[in-house]
């Protein structure tokens, strides 16, 4: 299936206040400098704030995660749980088209779909309030027919009974999750056989059907009024396994760049030297960089066997312009420089400091005079 960014899209984008508080409380679950990895949770709290992901909310969040958009995108696209076209306001609801549903009935509920929703999946309802997609398995074949509407599932289904669901859910009417046949969770059908004893004392329905008659809808979208969710395994005291949580509130989003400018910005190097653990720092030292090639004039760092363009551009980025840069090197100067090449351990695979300490004072490498007769370089 093609997935890309719907045609037509809205302005913009913006976590309601709640849903930002809680948006950034999820950076803190991640070391400083690691926050991209809060991608998914983000992106699927703006689906369930807005029904489906757009190119404004995918910006804001990269924006948000110092990610450059086009990474973002590749997330939303990659994965299925993603709506890259607007959904129905009410529900979007998903048929689980695999075995099981499948023998049990899952082509009646996918013909009430297209009576009822549209002929295709993924169309908005005439009155815009339903869309509908044939799903994978989704891990209640022994309720087979399901479907997934929101946060919850609906089981044992039928099709006069699914069909009388979306009625009442485009009236406005709450309905119960569940398995829709009187069992209780996935026992047998005839009723339980063993554990008998655990029938008793029971809620009326099971543990995730409970809380979606306690909420009060059970497609309700995610509010953000819930309290914000800071790093659960850090004690109160700010502490874990003796390392300082984060103690600085995560910083509030900027608003949206220009495409321009973020394509810019996704250009330049990441801010490496913020991402490193603290053991590894102590590990670490910064070699003297230059701001620029003395005399203006680099050597072409490009005849050490192992440094390519795109390695030159990178260290010429570092600081580094000169084979006697490189020669000075310590072992913690050289740590400091591999954690911040893309691919670790070439400066010590490929012997860089021996081969700039010849080319440093003016001596030839077999490589060097090889690459400057054939005018080929290593890339990266
Ligand atoms: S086959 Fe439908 S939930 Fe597994």
């Amino acid at each position: 299936m093609l997935r890309r960014l719907h045609s037509e899209q809205p302005e913009s984008f913006a976590f309601t206040a709640e849903n930002q508080k809680w948006a950034e409380a999820q950076l803190t679950k991640f070391p400083e400098g690691r926050q991209a990895s809060a991608v998914i949770p983000l992106l699927w709290r703006a689906q369930e704030q807005e029904g489906w992901v757009s190119k404004p909310a995918i910006e804001y969040i990269a924006d948000m995660l110092g990610m450059a958009y086009i990474r973002v995108l590749e997330v939303t696209s990659f994965y299925f749980m993603f709506q890259m076209q607007p959904t129905g306001s009410v529900a979007h609801v998903q048929i689980c088209g695999t075995l099981s549903c499948m023998i049990c009935g899952a082509e009646d509920l996918i013909a009430v779909c297209q009576d009822k929703i549209a002929p295709k999946p993924f169309t908005l309802s005439p009155d815009g309030k339903f869309t509908w997609e044939e799903v994978e398995c989704l891990g209640a074949c022994t309720n087979a027919p399901m479907a997934q509407i929101g946060k919850d599932y609906f089981e044992d289904l039928t099709a006069e009974g699914f069909a009388q669901m979306l009625d009442d859910l485009a009236a406005g009417k709450a309905v119960v999750p569940g398995p829709q046949n009187g069992r209780y969770a996935a026992e047998p059908v005839s009723g339980l056989t063993s554990l008998t004893e655990y029938d008793s004392g029971k809620t009326q329905y099971n543990a995730s059907v409970q809380l979606a008659v306690d909420i009060g809808d059970s497609v309700k979208r995610i509010q953000g009024d819930e309290v914000p969710l800071l790093t659960p395994w850090v004690g109160k005291d700010g502490t874990v396994a003796g390392r300082v949580a984060a103690a600085q509130p995560p910083k509030a989003p900027e608003a949206p760049k220009p495409a321009a400018k973020q394509a810019a910005e996704a250009k330049k190097p990441a801010p490496k030297a913020e991402t490193k653990p603290a053991a590894q720092e102590l590990a670490e030292a910064a070699p003297e960089i230059l701001k620029e090639a003395r005399g203006g004039l680099p050597d072409d760092l490009k005849l050490l066997k192992g440094v390519g363009p795109k390695l030159e551009e990178t260290l010429n980025e570092l600081g580094f312009f000169h084979f006697d840069q490189i020669a000075d090197w310590t072992e913690a100067e050289v740590a400091w420089v591999d954690s911040r090449l893309k691919f670790k351990g070439r400066i010590e695979r490929d012997g860089w400091i021996a081969q700039a300490k010849k080319l440093a004072v003016g001596d030839e490498t077999e490589f060097a005079k090889r690459a400057k007769k054939d005018g080929i370089y290593e890339d990266e």
